[in-house]
């Protein structure tokens, strides 16, 4: 996907919004919206997605209130679907398409939030083109959204901890998952650490750490979950976290003209009793 203004400035900008204005999107937009999404999507590691454009219709409140968010979306009539196969395993890859199309919305002076889980599932199936093998992931709203949040938004904001962030200490390591990684140690990839660290996450957990290779630009990616039981699946809402943060580290690299690849190789780093889970790493020059 193209970018045509600054990611870091498009990755600072992006908050979730959950209050929209009564506003059809311009036509011209529209279309945009519809050539961007009418391509296959696939992730660096070979997960493919499909996402569809609905339009609950500005005119037709039965259609609109036919689509719930459980009330924590207001005022919105387009919605982006996105649809996986059931047997797709890769939730990251999937992750990391959405969040592109998230980046490019807000690119677009759109307002988007990710909804993994408050939207009635059979309602927004029911307005989608689904086949029986494919299910809905995460659906958003996006449109133009309410310059001044109402107060039931800052009050979900706010219970989420929506603007807080954790800082680098707690999520980004040199060598192993005992030594801190500074901004100076971090040299040229500081800001793809930044903009990773500022994504939006579900419920604002914030489950990506990452470990910089000593000697080298190799950053090696892991999902932290507290697992219950060893039976326990990585939650698929925490596998597109990390998506997310996949794509902001990209995208912001290719910003910057570094150079790199995505690669699949578990470094066996030790993650004894840390709730660690390996998920990718970035070889960089
Ligand atoms: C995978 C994922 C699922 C999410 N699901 C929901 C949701 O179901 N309902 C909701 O209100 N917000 C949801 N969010 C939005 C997060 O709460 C929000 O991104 C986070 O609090 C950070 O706030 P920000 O996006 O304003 O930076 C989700 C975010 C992600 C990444």
């Amino acid at each position: 996907m193209k970018f045509e203004k600054s990611i870091i400035k498009t990755i600072n900008q992006r908050t979730s919004k959950r209050a929209y204005k009564n506003l059809e999107i311009e036509s011209s937009k529209l279309r945009k919206i519809k050539q961007i999404l009418k391509k296959e999507f696939i992730g660096p590691f070979g997960g493919k997605s499909r996402f569809e454009l609905i339009d609950c219709g500005i005119n037709d409140p039965l259609v609109k209130r036919r689509l719930g968010t459980y009330g924590f979306i207001r005022g919105a009539h387009y919605f982006i679907i996105g649809i996986l196969e059931q047997k797709e395993r890769n939730i990251v890859d999937f992750g990391y398409c959405f969040e592109k199309i998230i980046l490019k919305m807000t690119e677009l002076g759109l307002g988007t939030v990710w909804l993994g889980g408050s939207f009635r599932y059979n309602q927004f199936k029911n307005c989608t083109n689904l086949k029986e093998s494919e299910y809905i992931a995460a659906v958003s709203p996006v449109g133009y959204s309410l310059e001044n949040p109402k107060a039931y938004e800052k009050i979900i904001s706010w219970s989420i901890g929506s603007r807080k962030r954790k800082p680098w200490s707690k999520l980004f390591c040199l060598g192993d998952f005992s030594t801190p990684l500074t901004e100076n140690i971090a040299g040229k990839y500081t800001t793809a650490l930044e903009m990773v660290r500022i994504g939006p996450s579900a419920a604002n957990k914030e489950p990506w750490r990452i470990v910089k290779e000593k000697k080298s630009n190799t950053y090696h990616f892991y999902l932290y979950f507290d697992r219950k039981q060893s039976t326990d699946n990585l939650p698929p809402m925490k596998q597109m976290d990390m998506g997310i943060a996949l794509s902001h580290f990209e995208l912001t690299v290719i910003e910057q003209k570094i150079g790199g690849k995505w690669i699949k190789k578990n470094p066996n780093i030790d993650t004894t009793r840390k709730n660690l889970y390996y998920i990718a790493s970035w070889i960089g020059e």
